[in-house]
């Protein structure tokens, strides 16, 4: 109990990137419709720092926190002493990330007679704190007998983020040697942001869900690890330009992605067999991980990839994986741990946020393909907008809610 403690506020800054990005998400929205403030011109700059705050500070910080509370239960050594000083580095970094980006995302930024690039700057910082995360991780866990399935997920998740931190490293060269070539910047780009989501973000999540559930069921004799982790590294390239991506490299990755979806339905039909499967907004992130196995299969559908993977359409499959399954799903298991609202509270966040996150991925669908859901384009901007303030108003009473179970 005392090391569960030892997270909540780690859990605490997390939840406060998460509504911070959130607000962030709804001045986009209403951007879009009624055009940015003065104070917040350059809106590419701003939705950088929506995305890296959500990646760096919400989900990256909450998968540790989680993550470092459940390993001693498979180790059976206390964690490494290092662990606060690393998990007060990454909330840090991530939150200076918010500010770095916010002026002029991976552009330079003038600071007094130098021009500095502030947003490569910061994610170099930030994947420094990662690699001290995966350093303390490799100690924490070195000459385990066995490696339980959660741990075996996690392994597979850092491997994953080290390979998409490469990415990093690439764009931070690229604009230090001011190296224009767009084929090698939309891979470093994707490499980094969609492997880091894909393959980092759903295998640790994975781990930390099946670590909850072997507490109170047998976990079930089989569930791919590698197999997932090596099917699903390559389909960052699915995130790049179509442009810049020739044909015959579409087709293995796009069979790839398909083998990872089925590896993943097989985690999905195990998670629906569990004697308990959590609170009703469970379902809403079973759901959007449903659709992220469906869209696989769909892109199978010859030029689907080539003429939607830039516009609407991928914005909806964007927020579909990372608000519909990982954040809901990290909400669902971050309460499952600490009961951070009360019973009177719950209801009126769960709603907040199921009603706001289903509306709001249904606008951005009738904007990408108004052949399955029509909708007239303004109205669904509209829908879209105001949805973003309900999943807003839901991220900000959980903050206050985990604000005073610090205070507790
Ligand atoms: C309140 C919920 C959210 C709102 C209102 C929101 C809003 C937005 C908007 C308006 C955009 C720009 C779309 C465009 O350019 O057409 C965007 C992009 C993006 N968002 Fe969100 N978002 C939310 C949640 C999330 C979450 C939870 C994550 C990740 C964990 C996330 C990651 C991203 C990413 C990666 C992009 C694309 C960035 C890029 O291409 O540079 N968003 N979001």
């Amino acid at each position: 109990m005392a090391r569960e403690r030892t997270f909540v506020p780690y859990l605490v800054v997390a939840i406060f990137a998460l509504a911070l990005a959130a607000i962030t998400g709804v001045l986009l929205r209403f951007g879009m419709l009624y055009g940015m403030p003065t104070w917040a011109q350059n809106f590419a700059a701003v939705r950088h720092a929506h995305s890296h705050l959500m990646y760096f500070g919400w989900v990256t910080l909450a998968l540790m926190a989680l993550i470092w509370c459940a390993l001693p239960r498979y180790t059976g050594r206390p964690l490494p002493p290092a662990v606060p000083w690393q998990m007060t580095l990454t909330a840090l970094m991530a939150l200076l990330s918010y500010p770095a980006f916010w002026q002029n995302g991976y552009g330079l930024t003038t600071i007094g007679s130098a021009h500095l690039p502030l947003g490569a700057m910061v994610s170099t910082f930030n994947g420094l704190t990662w690699f001290f995360f995966v350093g303390l991780y490799v100690k924490a866990t070195w000459r385990m007998p066995v490696r339980p399935l959660p741990v075996q997920l996690w392994d597979w998740a850092i491997m994953l983020m080290l390979l998409a931190s490469l990415g990093a490293v690439g764009l931070v060269g690229m604009v230090f040697t001011h190296a224009e070539n767009p084929f090698l910047q939309q891979m470093f780009l994707h490499q980094f942001l969609d492997l880091f989501a894909v393959g980092w973000f759903n295998l640790a999540l994975l781990g930390v869900l099946w670590s909850q559930a072997s507490e109170t069921a047998p976990l079930p004799r089989w569930l791919p690890t590698m197999s997932l982790a090596l099917l699903l590294a390559p389909t960052f390239v699915l995130g790049m330009s179509p442009a810049v991506v020739p044909e015959y490299i579409f087709w293995l990755v796009a069979l790839a992605n398909v083998g990872a979806a089925a590896l993943l339905a097989v985690h999905l039909v195990q998670i629906g067999r569990l004697p308990r499967r959590g609170p009703l907004i469970a379902w809403l992130a079973f759901a959007a991980l449903a659709v992220v196995i469906g869209a696989a299969f769909a892109l199978l559908i010859p030029g689907l990839w080539r003429e939607y993977a830039t516009g609407h359409l991928r914005i909806f499959y964007l927020h579909d994986l990372l608000l519909g399954w990982i954040s809901t799903m990290l909400i669902v298991l971050i309460e499952a741990r600490y009961a951070l609202a009360s019973v009177r509270w719950r209801p009126v966040i769960h709603t907040l946020w199921a009603a706001g996150v289903s509306g709001m991925l249904a606008a951005l669908l009738s904007m990408g393909a108004p052949a399955l859901l029509p909708i007239p384009m303004l109205l669904s901007l509209q829908i879209a907008a105001w949805c973003s303030v309900l999943v807003a108003t839901a991220a900000i009473l959980l903050l206050i809610a985990a604000a005073s179970r610090l205070r507790r």
